[in-house]
């Protein structure tokens, strides 16, 4: 039997095992399961051995360990070793390598609506885990004009703008595209909104922006990373503005389907059906 896992703690939330085992089903892996199994940091040096012992097949790592099991790959591409965030693992001769697909699957579901990522004013709220992969879709992968940043802890965003900074010349942009703003203040009016933090996870939970300046552009979109709830206040908000809004499902289900890409060299379907597994 082929294993894999998806890794992290809490875990029991996680909708990745359904995902993985019906494209396992569909496209004929029956020696293959995906599981969930909570761990603690002391367990990802042994997670790293089983791949490398052909005990587990292929490992998704998410909240708190996408920063923590980079100590214990043996290599990664040149974008993870930058934001040193990895949430998908793969052997590759007699190597665990790294990866981390939640950059290209925010980039392909932004994509796929037709929002092209050149030239635009983005507002990104929050600097955990996840925001790395952001920031580097938006530099690495797409060129936007300016990025303001903001986070509750101030320094963690300061700390995310000083690292880009460092790439902006790479990729062509100018040294001043990121921006710091205090938590809660305003930013010019941006083409993208997007929460990468975890407020609006429980029902009642709501950023306290002022976004009000957006009932005069309506074509803004506002992206929430979460996608359970599926419409958090901050878009249930913004749909009331009138503007555009989407949440986080089309990321979770593009990441998923490059890590399952990786692992089998099988492209999964992505069809209504399996849109539906996720609601
Ligand atoms: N759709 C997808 O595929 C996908 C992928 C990854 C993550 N996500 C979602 O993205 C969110 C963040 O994930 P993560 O891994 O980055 O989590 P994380 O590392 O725990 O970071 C949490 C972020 O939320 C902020 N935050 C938490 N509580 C807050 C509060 N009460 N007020 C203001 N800010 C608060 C934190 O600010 P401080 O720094 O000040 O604590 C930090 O910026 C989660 O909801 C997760 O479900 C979605």
């Amino acid at each position: 039997m082929n294993k894999y896992l998806v890794i992290g703690n809490p875990i029991a939330h996680s909708l990745s095992p359904v995902l993985h085992n019906y494209w396992f089903k569909k496209h004929s892996f029956l020696d293959s399961i995906y599981e969930k199994k909570e761990v603690e940091k002391k367990d990802l040096k042994k997670i790293v051995e089983q791949i490398k012992n052909d005990e587990i097949k292929g490992v998704n790592v998410t909240v708190p360990f996408k920063r923590e099991i980079f100590d214990f790959i043996d290599s990664a591409p040149h974008e993870v070793q930058f934001t040193k965030s990895v949430n998908t693992l793969v052997k590759e001769n007699n190597k665990v390598v790294g990866y981390n697909t939640d950059q290209e699957g925010f980039k392909i579901s932004l994509e796929e609506n037709d929002w092209n990522f050149k030239n635009k004013k983005v507002f990104i709220i929050g600097a955990g885990g996840v925001t790395p992969s952001i920031l580097s879709s938006f530099i690495r992968l797409g060129g936007a004009e300016k990025i303001y940043l903001s986070n509750r802890t101030r320094s963690k965003a300061e700390e995310l703008k000083k690292i880009w900074d460092k790439a902006l010349g790479i990729y062509q942009m100018k040294k001043d595209t990121i921006e710091i703003l205090d938590w809660e203040e305003k930013s010019e009016l941006c083409d993208l909104i997007i929460n990468t933090t975890s407020v609006g996870l429980k029902k009642d939970e709501k950023l306290n922006f002022d976004f009000s300046d957006y009932n005069n552009k309506k074509e803004a979109l506002f992206y929430d990373l979460i996608y359970n709830p599926k419409e958090t206040n901050f878009l249930k908000d913004a749909r009331k503005r009138g503007n555009k809004t989407m949440n986080g499902k089309m990321m979770f289900l593009w990441q998923a389907h490059l890590a399952f890409k990786m692992w089998t060299g099988v492209s999964p379907i992505i069809d209504e059906e399996v849109i539906k597994l996720l609601d």
